[in-house]
């Protein structure tokens, strides 16, 4: 009987380090990134791809990291919200977040962040959402837009 490998060795950059570790094949990127590579930005929350507690950027484009297998991700680009900045210098992003005072225990404001930077990114490539209703022009980041755009990222605190 043919036997399959249980573990794998990966690649990935995650905020700009590049990393290679041995995981079972059954880990997330989430559980990898937190409990192999000691990356804590992204949170889990619900661990069942309904929170959004976990999203970073991957690849240029928003992901649901508890959602998806580590060595299916093999050399991917990560950006966690710890990632975002330029050193000591906030995203516009995450400055927007203190300046409106977008959080209270902040547990889901990583994915939060990362969210909304790829929702930005998404409007501004044309991408269209659920709710856009002429899918022939630019989408408009009108209120509706934003709140379904970012309807995936939930806040226990309702901040
Ligand atoms: Fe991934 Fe909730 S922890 S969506
Ligand atoms: Fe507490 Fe969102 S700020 S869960």
């Amino acid at each position: 009987m043919e036997t399959f490998a249980s573990h794998a060795e990966i690649r990935l950059v995650v905020d700009g380090v590049a990393h290679a570790v041995r995981v079972d094949n059954r880990t997330t990127l989430l559980d990898a990134l937190r409990e192999h590579l000691g990356v804590t930005a992204p949170k889990k929350g619900c661990d069942h791809g309904q929170c959004g507690s976990c999203t970073v950027l991957m690849d240029g484009r928003r992901a649901i990291t508890c959602l998806m297998f580590a060595v299916a991700r093999n050399g991917a680009q990560v950006v966690t919200a710890a990632g975002l900045g330029e050193g000591a210098e906030l995203h516009a992003m995450q400055q927007a977040f203190l300046d409106q005072d977008g959080f209270q225990c902040g547990y889901c404001t990583p994915g939060q962040v990362c969210s909304a930077v790829g929702m930005l990114d998404e409007a501004e490539a044309g991408r269209p959402s659920y709710v856009t209703e002429d899918l022939g022009s630019e989408p408009e980041l009108t209120d509706a837009e934003i709140r379904e755009r970012m309807s995936g990222n939930l806040c226990r605190c309702a901040a």
